[in-house]
């Protein structure tokens, strides 16, 4: 049998890189990797052609080259690109894009990552928190949540596949903890004494390479996976062990976070805040016990840690 193709989005980014990856690695040749890319000439791209990838190039903007990458693939892992725009309006025409070009293809299974529609707990008249882009509590969740019946209505084989807040924002993402006034590192999140689900980014496209091998099983599925479920004092502690300096959590009012002033610090604390407030239906959603079946390496955050503590930057 030849190997089932994969499309996959984002290759040369944290989620779908870590699937292209993991079809590689993976011994039994099921699948082959074809790598999407804006540029197939990148040094990212050369080096995922270099490991055994097909690289070909699309734009999640161009729905027709969307269609080529897609042809003739088995398979296909779609993520959208929030950040690099940051509108919700933008991320659920990428989304449609995809769900087009997938059902144009015939592809037999999707991938899609997604994240819940917080609106079904916060409605816009909910006053809690600020309303952003005129109709999203959390663009970011809300969009993509949204997004999800536009793989269903179409009839696209699929996996909704809710991801989790990845550790490697305390590398990438300017989460990590910072020196407070008296020189101590404090890890500050507006969580209070609840769980926030996370995970190693490289661990998502392991999950997701899982759910391909399931064959049919997560079709019409929604799943949702993390690493570990933690409290901010859990994440400051083991930290702390693993820097080998003291690490505080500092709690702040989501209001307080919003007002950071960073870019994105209101949607971050909008969904901050719907984490702790929604800590049991959230964290009920990320079946660690389930993530750990379609991905044997899942890691805790011990071992993330012990992985990546030196890449984590230290003011
Ligand atoms: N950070 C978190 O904790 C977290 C948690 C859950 C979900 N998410 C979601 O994850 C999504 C991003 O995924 P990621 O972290 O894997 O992304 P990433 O690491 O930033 O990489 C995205 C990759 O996508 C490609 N890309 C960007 N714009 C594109 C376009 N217009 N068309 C085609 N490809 C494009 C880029 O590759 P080329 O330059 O090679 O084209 C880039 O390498 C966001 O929507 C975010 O909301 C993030």
């Amino acid at each position: 049998m030849p190997p089932k193709v994969i499309a996959v989005m984002g290759a040369t980014g944290a989620q779908g890189g870590g699937l292209v990856r993991a079809i590689l690695n993976d011994t039994s040749g099921e699948f082959a990797a074809r790598a999407v890319t804006r540029d197939a000439a990148s040094p990212k791209a050369q080096e995922l052609a270099r490991m055994g990838a097909e690289v070909v190039a699309a734009d999640v903007h161009d729905v027709e080259s969307l269609k080529r990458a897609f042809a003739g693939a088995y398979g296909a892992f779609c993520v959208t690109f929030f950040w690099a725009h940051m509108s919700g309006d933008q991320e659920k025409q990428e989304a449609a894009s995809l769900a087009e070009a997938a059902k144009a293809a015939g592809v037999r299974h999707v991938i899609w990552s997604t994240l819940e529609d917080t609106r079904r707990w916060i409605p816009l008249s909910d006053t809690r928190m600020p309303t952003l882009q005129e109709k999203y509590k959390v663009p970011h969740f809300d969009a993509k949540g949204e997004a999800n019946r536009f793989f269903v209505d179409r009839g696209v084989p699929v996996t909704l596949l809710n991801t989790s807040f990845y550790w490697d924002n305390f590398i990438y993402f300017g989460a990590g903890p910072k020196p407070g006034p008296d020189g101590v590192l404090a890890l500050t999140m507006p969580m209070g004494d609840k769980r926030l689900p996370g995970i190693a980014a490289e661990d998502i496209g392991k999950c997701a390479l899982g759910v391909f091998k399931a064959g049919s099983e997560f079709i019409g599925k929604e799943i949702g996976i993390a690493g570990e479920h933690l409290t901010g004092k859990q994440l400051a502690g083991a930290m702390a062990r693993a820097l080998g300096r003291e690490v505080r959590y500092q709690d702040v009012p989501p209001d307080v976070y919003r007002g950071f002033g960073f870019p994105g610090a209101d949607e971050m604390g909008n969904m901050f805040q719907f984490k702790r407030d929604f800590e049991a239906a959230y964290v009920a959603g990320r079946d660690i016990g389930l993530a750990k079946r379609l991905n044997p390496d899942l890691q805790d955050f011990e071992t993330w840690l012990r992985r990546n503590k030196d890449r984590i930057p230290i003011e």
